[in-house]
């Protein structure tokens, strides 16, 4: 089961959570698990990949306008495959989870299953996706691994 998480990122802060989003994916059995920043994206694991994950700096209280270009051009396939989300930001009430919603709309035109686990699987609450200020305090780190493990078990729910 491959996954690839996409990522922006200028200054390094949504690398990061997208690593530890990564670790906690590649801890459920049976995952290969990749990042990349979409200026370097390995198109053959990307095509394979049954889960992917987009992630960006929240801009202006939005997505970021890389994040907007590439999923308003990308030619990858996405439809029929599951989807998720990561944003970070400068500050609580920046705007990560308008972020979020952009990145969502923009999978939801592509095709694409949107999961983000929601309230039910308890603590910690995912509502739209894996949220951090900055690279994130150790507990908001934690919940990107969490996050991350409980899209691949669903994206093997699915497709296994
Ligand atoms: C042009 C620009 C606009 C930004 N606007 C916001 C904002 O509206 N809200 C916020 O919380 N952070 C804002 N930030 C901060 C970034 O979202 C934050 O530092 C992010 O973690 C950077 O991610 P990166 O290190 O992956 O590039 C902005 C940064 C830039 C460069």
């Amino acid at each position: 089961m491959k996954i690839a998480i996409l990522y922006h990122s200028e200054t390094g802060n949504t690398a990061k959570i997208a690593e530890f989003i990564a670790e906690g994916a590649q801890s459920v059995n049976e995952t290969d698990v990749k990042t990349m920043s979409l200026d370097a994206i390995d198109a053959e694991f990307a095509t394979q990949a049954q889960c992917l994950i987009f992630g960006c700096p929240t801009y202006a209280a939005s997505v970021s306008w890389q994040m907007k270009k590439f999923l308003d051009t990308t030619n990858l396939k996405l439809a029929d495959k599951l989807g998720g989300v990561f944003a970070t930001g400068d500050y609580l009430g920046g705007g990560t989870e308008v972020a979020e919603l952009c990145m969502i709309a923009g999978l939801l035109v592509r095709g694409m299953l949107v999961y983000s686990a929601g309230f039910t699987r308890g603590n910690p609450l995912t509502h739209f996706g894996a949220v951090a200020i900055k690279s994130g305090d150790e507990p908001q780190r934690e919940r990107a691994k969490i996050f991350g493990q409980r899209m691949a078990q669903k994206a093997k729910e699915l497709f296994m």
